[in-house]
């Protein structure tokens, strides 16, 4: 088969850090099935599935089982991540150990969902992480900073009575892991930031040598706290979208690498969980089929990133991140690439009903927006092209 790519532009397949899946527990929002179509049409060759499912994933019997599901589905490769700590209250280590050594060879543990509150248990995580060269994805909240919280505190909270989640929730967790990080010799990553002042917190850990890498969410590229005005819980999500000056300050933290990459924090939600009053709706929103095109209007259309620098931030550095080897590169002759097929100039209007996953919570329905993926290849096959899977 030949593919035309005259004025198109060819990059190593996207891999996502940050993908909720919602295999097993809530089938009727998003199944591996789908969230890998999805992610196919996105332009992924990898994604990491979030360990908040129901049950949660703190065990080789559930990762072995979305890795083997994935690759059943074989439109991307499903990489679990394994939770941090098992228990209701989260209050013990799992066994990360097993789930490394498991067939889904566990290479990123994440608190999502259940944020590791106790620093000595997160201390413990960092050093056993370090034993098993893998990686502790932090979810960047201090959950005692953040009860009842809403939206970002600020003017905006205040003004239609939403209790506010500060900044400082996020900085000062993201600043004790990196102490902690930097202690044990360990590689955190920290997910979704979202402040200004967690970049500062990112810089100056990095320039003592923390092994801290860091990701950005494309809605908070775009989206700001503006977005309350119309009390669409489509824009609720943890964290929350902040201001017009956090979200410029992400966009040229991402640029400059104190930010490394984008992780698109998919988070799919039925209609009854999200057509209902702001404080009673669930967090998140779907990111795998807009990420590309976010990242374009961002970060390409503003001139702070090339094309060279769009597959630093979706492709390599994530796939150096999470352990992957055959991800995220160039590839050799002869050997099966993975790739994804971008025209820069074409345009397409965003349908939350028309995307692939059972989901439909998008808040940038009606949006046009730039960028199209028109093919995506795993090892040398196509698993997508021109808006099909394949
Ligand atoms: C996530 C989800 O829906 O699983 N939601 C979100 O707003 N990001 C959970 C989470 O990360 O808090
Ligand atoms: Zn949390
Ligand atoms: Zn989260
Ligand atoms: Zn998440």
């Amino acid at each position: 088969e030949v593919i035309e790519a005259a004025g198109q532009v060819l990059l190593p397949g996207f891999v996502d850090l940050h993908t909720h899946l919602r295999e097993p527990g809530r089938e009727d929002t998003e199944t591996i099935d789908s969230g890998s179509a999805a992610a196919a049409l996105g332009g992924y060759t990898a994604v990491f599935a979030m360990a908040n499912t129901d049950p949660v994933a703190d065990n080789a019997v559930i990762v072995d089982h979305v890795w083997r599901r994935g690759q059943e589905v074989g439109l991307v490769d499903v990489h679990p991540v394994g939770a941090v700590t098992v228990g209701l209250k989260g209050e013990k280590l799992a066994e990360l150990g097993t789930m490394a050594a498991s067939q889904a060879r566990v290479k990123v543990f994440s608190d999502d969902g259940l944020c590791v509150a106790d620093p000595l248990l997160m201390r413990r995580a960092l050093e056993y992480s370090t034993a098993l060269d893998v990686v502790i994805a932090q979810h960047a909240e201090e959950p005692r900073l953040t009860v009842g919280a809403q939206a970002h505190e600020g003017e905006r909270a205040a003004r239609l009575g939403y209790t506010g989640w500060p900044a400082a929730a996020e900085e000062s967790i993201v600043a004790r892991d990196c102490l902690l990080a930097l202690h044990a010799n360990a590689r955190l990553h920290v997910c979704h930031v979202s402040t200004s002042g967690t970049a500062d917190v990112l810089r100056w850990a990095k320039d003592r040598g923390t092994k801290v890498s860091a990701e950005v969410t494309p809605h908070h590229l775009l989206l700001t706290d503006e977005r309350l005005a119309t009390y669409d819980p489509v824009n609720k999500v943890n964290p929350p979208l902040r201001t017009e000056s956090d979200a410029e300050r992400l966009r040229t933290a991402l640029a400059e690498g104190v930010i490394d990459c984008v992780a698109t924090d998919h988070a799919p939600h039925a209609v009854q969980d999200k057509d209902t009053e702001w404080s009673a709706a669930r967090p998140g929103m779907l990111g795998l089929q807009t990420a590309l095109s976010i990242v374009a209007e961002t970060m390409v259309r503003t001139g702070l990133l090339d094309w060279r620098g769009v597959a630093r931030v979706m492709s390599e550095r994530p796939a150096e991140i999470g352990n992957l080897a055959d991800q995220g590169r160039p590839i050799a002759a002869g050997e099966p690439a993975n790739l994804t097929l971008v025209d820069p100039d074409a345009e397409w209007t965003v349908r939350g009903a028309e995307l692939a996953s059972i989901a439909a919570n998008t808040p940038y329905e009606g949006m046009r927006l730039p960028g199209v993926v028109t093919a995506t290849l795993l090892r040398g096959r196509v698993t997508a092209r021109d808006g099909k899977i394949c």
